[in-house]
């Protein structure tokens, strides 16, 4: 059975990995993630500076899935920058900025850390789409933002990656769109830039859990709202796999997808493949299972190909069938 994957010239060895969030953001985390089968490590969103998040508690589970408002805790983008040696697979860097400036300074930086002092970045992630600052929105929900800042980040990153010929694969997190005209002009802005993948979905943004019992909120920052992970956004990362999977299609653009979004079981992996995801990214269970959660998914999964004899994703892949 083959569960490899690639984007772009990067290759990985199975289809699963972390998602940015959660159990990320320290060395001892992304060298937890190392040494599990992740078929790669994904940090914590990074930003220009160190952060220490907004208040606890912060973060809130649940058998359906999770609701949070971290406020980007990170340990400042430079610490990713210097631990990316000690990561052995394929190591992504997620970041973010504060403002389109930032943003550039950050990506800058994380492109020099490869061009001038070999660090080994084999990807960059950058995050379009968090929903937890307080007084800012999501830049992709804007798109003429999305637009103006895919076409900063493809600037610069041409440039200064002009001649090398490893280039760290570049991608973008997305929100989930809920409204077919924006998969449609989403996916018209995306598919001008020579992206090599996207990720959705982020988190469905300020979601409110209640506890009934307390009569009050679940987290703390912004009078209990938050993102919301695991099952509960199922369904609409899925939708969002398979819209952007026609979009791309449709314009003739090889853009890899990584579904994201309550990815619990095998079956829930085949079905984000089934539905055109190259790569899976694990978030609210691998919070709750820890390491153990790849190994398992990855079982599952292999025990679904078997039954449905597939010998490897490509030959199911995108191939959903509408009725
Ligand atoms: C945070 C949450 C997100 O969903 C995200 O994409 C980035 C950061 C956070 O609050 O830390």
């Amino acid at each position: 059975m083959n569960l490899s994957t690639s984007i772009s010239h990067l290759k990985f060895k199975s289809c699963i990995c972390n998602a940015s969030g959660p159990k990320c953001s320290l060395l001892e985390e992304l060298q937890n993630l190392d040494n599990s089968v992740s078929c790669a490590v994904i940090t914590k969103t990074s930003t220009l500076e160190k952060r220490e998040g907004n208040p606890q508690p912060r973060y809130y589970d649940n058998l359906l899935g999770s609701i949070n408002s971290m406020g980007l805790p990170n340990q400042g983008h430079n610490y990713y920058i210097k631990h990316s040696e000690k990561i052995n697979k394929p190591y992504i860097i997620s970041m973010t900025g504060f403002s389109l400036d930032e943003l550039i300074t950050v990506l800058t930086n994380i492109i020099i850390s490869k061009t001038n002092f070999n660090k080994k970045i084999d990807g960059i992630e950058i995050n379009l789409s968090c929903p937890n600052i307080i007084g800012k929105g999501q830049i992709a929900y804007d798109f003429k933002e999305l637009d103006n800042y895919l076409k900063e980040i493809c600037f610069i990153y041409s440039n200064l990656l002009e001649r090398f010929n490893e280039k760290p694969i570049l991608g973008i997190k997305l929100p989930p769109y809920f409204e077919i005209h924006h998969f449609e002009t989403a996916g018209e802005i995306i598919s001008k830039y020579p992206i090599d993948f996207i990720t959705c979905i982020n988190s469905i943004g300020n979601a409110l859990l209640v506890d009934i019992k307390n009569e009050s909120t679940v987290i703390k920052p912004k009078g209990g709202i938050g993102g919301l992970g695991g099952s509960y956004v199922k369904p609409t990362g899925l939708s969002n796999v398979r819209n952007f999977y026609l979009q791309f299609k449709k314009r003739n653009r090889d853009i890899k997808i990584i579904g994201c979004g309550g990815i619990e079981t095998g079956k829930d992996a085949f079905e984000y493949i089934l539905c055109g995801a190259d790569l899976l990214q694990i978030g609210t269970q691998f919070y709750k299972e820890d390491v153990g959660c790849f190994n398992r998914i990855l079982k599952e999964l292999t025990e679904v190909m078997k039954y449905k004899k597939y010998n490897n994703i490509d030959e199911f892949k995108g191939k959903l069938k509408t009725i």
